[in-house]
């Protein structure tokens, strides 16, 4: 045994020696951080942690995932329901992505709040909110790989906002698209953006994020009556740290192990116990879906431009992430000395409480709100139907296949986008009926295109049968 230690120390100090592994880290672990630096900073490392798990489940389901219109949806099913892991795998990366998110943006508001982005640390706030824009851009792509019915209308939809947008729009959404209209381009693109390009950047931007906080200094928890000064900042935070710092391994580090380990653990579990999110349909693009919904961290931007009156709505899209992004920006070029504790900046605290209630309402109203149709409605069952064979039982089925329960309820089954048809058969004539899906309307896409005309007489044959007295 002692032997055995002793070839492996031999090793080790011959790997060392012709690396200098041990010099560059021995200084990152021992280097001195101001005491006191709590639970609340552990946000950072822990989106580290759970972006390492993103590229490692990434990779896995790169080896078998199929970048091209005709495979994609069937290669995710594959990773669903036969491959080892697979499943695991799609669920984890799914609910990572959204961790990623969430503690980021936390991230985002704690250095926020304890006014860390303020001298020396411009850069670091700076290349953060490059980090926070790239990880965004990993949700949007991400989606559209799944490749189903309601990943390809989320970017159509995607897209065509952005096309709306003043000036830039139409570049805009040719850039999105890869073209005209969504096909194998966009996937490409997406694919190439989604596994290559923004992960590059990414790793490019931790380095140097790192690199800043270890240059800079990891910042001292505020206290009241204690403002930045640039011109004395940096000696006195170097005598502060001579005098009370202590090493980051393990005093500060243990905090962001423990924690980053714990994320890790719920990430797991929800995969285990909730699976990756269900597959949509396989996309057809007859089936048109006026509004689809967004992964949940882009719902809340759709909420807002649905309840900003229409005339606007094109200049909100550009102007609110415009104006949002040269704030976040601006911010350490205008606020970059005096009091960082939170008690003097009653401004920052207002400012933190409005971003929290207005994605959060935001969300819940676009959650819930009319516009946004249901994309999995139930079939209706027999019992509503009243019938199990004819063309009312045939109609049934086409009124969930092909998407008008997404928008339309009926007896309490389907989404709100469009109205009630519980009881349509007491207001509307067959003749009404016909015209209206052969036309479509405001907001209900026309049909005349997609549905055969033996379709269309068995739609109208069952909502005519949906009458107050069936
Ligand atoms: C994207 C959402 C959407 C889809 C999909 C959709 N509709 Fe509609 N539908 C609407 C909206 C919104 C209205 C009301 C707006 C209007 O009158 O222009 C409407 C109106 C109607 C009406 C008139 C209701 C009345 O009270 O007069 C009928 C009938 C109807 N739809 C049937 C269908 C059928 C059948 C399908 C499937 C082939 C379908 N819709 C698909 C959104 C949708």
């Amino acid at each position: 045994m002692k032997r055995f230690t002793a070839i492996l120390t031999q090793i080790w100090t011959v790997i060392d020696d012709r690396t200098g592994l041990s010099e560059m880290v021995a200084p990152l672990l021992s280097h001195l951080v101001p005491p006191g630096a709590k639970w609340s900073y552990v946000f950072g490392s822990a989106t580290l942690f759970v972006f390492i798990l993103q590229v490692v489940t990434g990779t896995a389901l790169a080896t078998i995932y199929i970048p091209s219109t005709q495979d994609a949806y069937q290669s995710i099913n594959f990773i669903t329901n036969e491959a080892t892991f697979g499943s695991l795998l799609r669920g984890i990366h799914f609910f990572g992505a959204s961790a990623m998110v969430v503690l980021i943006g936390i991230h985002a508001l704690r250095t926020f709040l304890t006014g860390s982005f303020k001298f020396p640390r411009e850069a670091n706030w700076l290349t953060g909110l490059v980090l926070l824009a790239l990880t965004l851009g990993m949700g949007f792509t991400g989606q559209l790989l799944r490749w189903d019915q309601n990943a390809i209308w989320s970017v159509v939809v995607g897209s065509e906002m952005a096309g709306n947008s003043p000036v830039i729009g139409d570049q805009l959404a040719k850039f999105i698209l890869a073209g005209e209209t969504l096909g194998g381009a966009t996937l490409s693109r997406f694919t190439a953006f989604h596994v290559f390009f923004i992960p590059g950047l990414i790793f490019a931007f931790v380095g140097f994020h790192l690199y800043l906080v270890i240059r800079n200094g990891i910042s001292e928890p505020p206290e009241v009556g204690h403002p930045v000064d640039p011109k004395t900042y940096r000696s006195w935070y170097q005598k502060m740290l001579h005098e009370r710092g202590v090493p980051f391994w393990p005093d500060a580090a243990w905090r962001d192990v423990m924690f980053g380990v714990g994320v890790i653990i719920v990430i797991v579990s929800l995969a285990l116990i909730l699976g990756p999110p269900l597959l949509d349909k396989p996309p057809d693009p007859t089936i048109v879906q006026a509004n689809p919904h967004p992964d949940w961290y882009l719902l809340w931007f759709f909420a807002l431009l649905a309840l900003t009156p229409p005339p606007l709505e094109k200049f909100a899209i550009l102007l609110f992430p415009l104006v949002g992004g040269l704030v976040m920006v601006g911010l350490p070029f205008i606020a970059n000395r005096g009091e960082r504790h939170y008690k003097r900046r009653p401004w920052a605290v207002g400012a933190v409480l409005m971003i929290i209630l207005m994605i959060g309402t935001l969300g819940i109203a676009g959650k819930q709100s009319n516009w946004s149709p249901d994309f999995d409605p139930t079939p209706l069952p027999a019992t509503v139907v009243g019938t199990t064979t004819g063309p009312i039982a045939d109609g049934a089925q086409l009124f969930n296949e092909r998407g008008c329960e997404n928008c339309h309820r009926i007896a309490g089954y389907g989404g709100r986008r469009g109205p009630d048809l519980s009881t349509v058969g007491d207001r509307r004539t067959e003749e009404q009926l016909t015209i209206r899906i052969l036309n479509g309307g405001t907001n209900m896409p026309a049909f005349g295109s997609t549905l055969t005309p033996d379709e269309v007489d068995a739609l109208v044959a069952f909502l005519q049968s949906r009458t107050t007295n069936q």
